[in-house]
């Protein structure tokens, strides 16, 4: 009988690889540190070790497949993966040092740590981050600052009309997004979407709760691509009212990258935006909500005429994926509305488009909880009072047409 009660992994990608000007140098990256807390995956206290050894195999595929497509453009890779620490306690004292490993993956990776392609940002032009979608550069577009709301600085995390909810989504079109496109449109509501460009590692979150998993896993590919589904979703949010905003192209932190790389994964998305949209959004959520001022990017952003918009009510959906746990996000929406007033408060919440169960269950308890608390559901600009006309900017060039 192994009375594990919960089990914490580090796993390190280490590539050695031989480049021009530095042979065979080894670059240590630390990929993913993934850390699976007990809750989602109930069977592990009965597990046989040779059980569990498979169970962390099969981690270690799924992190060798987030960064699989950029290994093919580099010349003569070898990609070692090791499992750097396996830390199976038994006992006591377990459930402690999985939420220091927790804490200390949130500080390394951010809140949804295996979800973005922003490995490698620095290692090539392979890498996501660094390809660049069609069209002109948008960095010498007029940038006017209109309206009222706070552009750069430290960011937004209120809304200014009492009786308002802003529901947000991130990092986003996924193939999720469309039922949630249904159920606002079934509600009447509105909400914003904080769009990544190039978001490949969502195919981890799609492969999650395959059982028979295989390492062939598939890039989902450039938001402006017209051979898949993104264009068209985010056409539809953008027609049927809802707020399209950016996330940045590769989801990278912003506070810990030059300040051209941060510029540049903000035009790269404008320029991914303006190609399907015709308009550059003004509404910005930085990843990992990491923006600093010592770091320049509040002072960047706001060069770039951005409204960085953070929140003040976090369903942790991302930590809740799995129709059990999602009763947490339920509990947590609930704690925060149920006791308030909509003539006195507000509301600007996050969630994200890629998980099937915000998709399958929270959104809609969330429209029917604000409903029944006669809470108004509005995009982030309304919120804030800002008129439609100021959520966006336009620039027509190098558009895919109808
Ligand atoms: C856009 O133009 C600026 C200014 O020339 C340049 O620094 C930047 O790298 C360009 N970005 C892209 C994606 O072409
Ligand atoms: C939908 O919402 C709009 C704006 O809040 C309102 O004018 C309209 O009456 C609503 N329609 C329905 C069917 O609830
Ligand atoms: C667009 O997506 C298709 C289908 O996945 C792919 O074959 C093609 O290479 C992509 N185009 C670009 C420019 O990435
Ligand atoms: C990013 O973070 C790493 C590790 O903390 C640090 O060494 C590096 O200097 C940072 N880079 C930038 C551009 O801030
Ligand atoms: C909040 O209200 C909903 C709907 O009335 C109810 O189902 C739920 O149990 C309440 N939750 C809390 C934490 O009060
Ligand atoms: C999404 O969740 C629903 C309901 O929980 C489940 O039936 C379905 O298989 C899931 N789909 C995917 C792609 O994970």
């Amino acid at each position: 009988m192994y009375l594990t009660t919960s089990i914490a992994v580090l796993i390190t990608l280490v590539e050695q690889t031989e480049l021009a000007e530095e042979p065979m140098a080894t670059h240590v990256h630390l990929i993913c540190l993934a850390v699976q807390p007990l809750m989602e995956t109930a069977p592990l206290p009965q597990m046989e070790p040779s059980a569990l050894m498979r169970l962390v195999d099969l981690w270690v595929l799924r992190l060798r497949g987030i960064c699989a497509h950029q290994r093919a453009h580099v010349a003569r890779a070898m990609v070692i993966v090791e499992v750097h620490q396996i830390i199976v306690r038994q006992h006591q004292g377990v459930k402690q040092l999985s939420e220091l490993v927790m804490i200390q993956a949130q500080r390394e990776m951010g809140e949804d740590y295996c979800t973005s392609p922003d490995c490698q940002f620095n290692y090539g032009p392979a890498c996501d981050a660094n390809k660049i979608p069609s069209g002109t550069n948008t960095s010498s577009i007029q940038r006017n600052k209109v309206g009222s709301v706070l552009y750069g600085s430290a960011g937004i995390y209120d809304c200014v009309q009492a009786g308002d909810m802003a529901l947000t989504f991130d990092d986003g079109p996924f193939i999720y997004t469309s039922h949630i496109l249904n159920l606002l449109q079934q509600y009447n509501a509105t909400a914003t979407f904080f769009i990544t460009g190039n978001n490949n590692g969502q195919s981890f979150q799609q492969k999650r709760y395959v059982e028979e998993f295989t390492d062939d896993l598939l890039g989902k590919g450039e938001i402006d691509n017209t051979s898949l589904a993104w264009p068209a979703l985010i056409k539809r949010m953008y027609s049927e009212g809802h707020q399209v905003a950016s996330h940045t192209w590769s989801h990278p932190d912003l506070s810990n990258i030059t300040s051209l790389q941060r510029k540049n994964e903000m035009w790269k998305n404008e320029m991914a935006l303006r190609n399907i949209l015709g308009v550059i959004p003004t509404y910005m959520r930085s990843p990992y909500s990491s923006c600093t001022a010592e770091s320049g990017c509040e002072g960047d952003l706001n060069d770039l005429g951005y409204h960085i918009t953070f929140f003040n009510l976090d369903t942790s959906d991302y930590l809740n994926d799995s129709p059990t746990l999602i009763q947490n996000s339920k509990n947590i929406f609930d704690a925060a509305v149920n006791s308030s007033n909509p003539s006195t408060d507000e509301f600007l919440v996050i969630a994200h488009d890629i998980h099937n169960q915000t998709s399958q269950v929270l959104v809609e308890y969330m429209l029917q909880g604000l409903k029944a608390k006669d809470y108004k559901p509005v995009s982030v600009g309304t919120c804030l009072g800002d008129p439609m006309e100021n959520w966006y900017r336009t620039d027509t060039s190098a558009t895919l047409g109808s």
